[in-house]
């Protein structure tokens, strides 16, 4: 059993008997950034993910709208792209009546438990980020690194323990962010007693890393220089059937699933394989060459988003705003019980 609260304790792991029912489902708490458009590694890594976790979960899923704020932003961006994401979600089937679906930054307690977090983060263990090393250093980066990007893995440990969340289904890249989390939770209950449940990490299986189909050793982002190389969830059919029938391959003729050798072709195999629920490997078998391959792919994805096109179509920004001020009333009662839980154990004077 994982150190710290067991509050909400997982049905799989020992359950502390005088704990809550054993009925209660786990608690899985994700968040996306609002930053540009969506596009098909978001849906396949995360969004259709998150959307099943719905079933067997008690989910909540964030916005988040302050970790934007790290790389320079104009006025206003932010908010286009928060308004972007929140429906595509929605289009997407996260359902807002079963979930907790909300905007980082309508939950106050989030900068809050972010600042405590801060406290019991080392300098040392933040400079060991990956993700710091690389997007400080990036060009483009504007030359303006903010010190909120370097103590942004504290504000992310604060949206998970804010909600005693047992799973955090991300993709590998933010493996170091979640054991940061999960050490940061521990070190904080062992200072100051039992405060916080420590998550687990949950990398999703299939789809987690959709690469982009020019450069196949890159994961899909939304890029400039590889327009044809990302597929968006608003492209037309045309665009999608043009970007895979260019999708770069190798020259053995050889369908394959091999991430190594193959890098181009085995990535049309996992997006096939995560738009239709089937096994790569299994899938390689079915082709002997690659213009079918690309051909079948693009279908699945087309099948995939033109009935997500057609359902963003029909949400207001009024829908929008009202999904998610349901999720910021129903987020803010469960974390301000967390945050007031880590100013007790803290002990900080409270206002009377
Ligand atoms: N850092 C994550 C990303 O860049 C987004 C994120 C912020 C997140 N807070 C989170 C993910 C909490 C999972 C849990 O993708």
């Amino acid at each position: 059993m994982v150190a710290g609260r067991s509050a909400r304790p997982l049905p799989y792991i020992c359950v502390n008997s005088s704990s809550a029912a054993p009925s209660d489902r786990p608690r899985v708490f994700s968040g996306i950034q609002p930053s540009g458009s969506s596009h098909l590694g978001n849906y396949l890594g995360a969004i259709k993910n998150w959307h099943r976790l719905q079933d067997d979960h008690d989910a909540v899923y964030c916005v988040v709208d302050l970790h934007a704020l790290t790389l320079p932003k104009e006025a206003g961006e932010v908010l286009a792209g928060t308004m972007d994401i929140a429906r595509m979600l929605l289009a997407s089937g996260i359902d807002p009546e079963r979930s907790v679906f909300f905007v980082q930054s309508h939950v106050p307690a989030h900068a809050e438990l972010g600042w405590l977090m801060q406290t019991v983060t080392a300098y040392g263990e933040l400079s060991r980020m990956t993700q710091f090393k690389d997007k400080s250093t990036r060009d483009g980066a504007s030359g303006f690194v903010s010190a909120a990007l370097f103590t942004y893995p504290a504000l992310q440990a604060a949206d998970i323990l804010l909600y005693d969340t047992n799973v955090v289904p991300v993709g590998d890249d933010q493996r170091q962010h979640l054991e940061l989390s999960r050490d940061v939770a521990t070190r904080f209950n062992s200072r100051y007693g039992d405060t916080f449940v420590v998550p687990e990490h949950r990398i999703p299986e299939a789809g987690a890393r959709v690469m982009d189909l020019q450069h196949p050793e890159n994961k899909m982002s939304k890029s400039v220089d590889s327009p044809l190389g990302t597929v968006n969830m608003l492209d037309t059919r045309k665009e999608v059937e043009k970007k895979f029938k260019k999708a770069v391959t190798d020259n053995d003729g050889e369908v394959r699933f091999d991430r190594e050798a193959k890098p181009g072709v085995s990535n049309l195999l996992e997006i096939l394989a995560a738009t239709t629920d089937a096994d790569p490997t299994t899938l390689a078998a079915n082709y002997e060459q690659y213009g079918p391959l690309k051909a079948d792919t693009a279908e699945a994805v087309l099948s995939i988003i033109e009935p997500i096109q057609e359902k963003l179509a029909s949400i207001s920004d009024d829908d929008v705003s009202d999904a998610l001020a349901v999720g910021a009333a129903k987020a803010s009662a469960i974390a301000e019980g967390v945050l007031d839980r880590a100013y007790d154990a803290v002990g900080l004077m409270r206002r009377r």
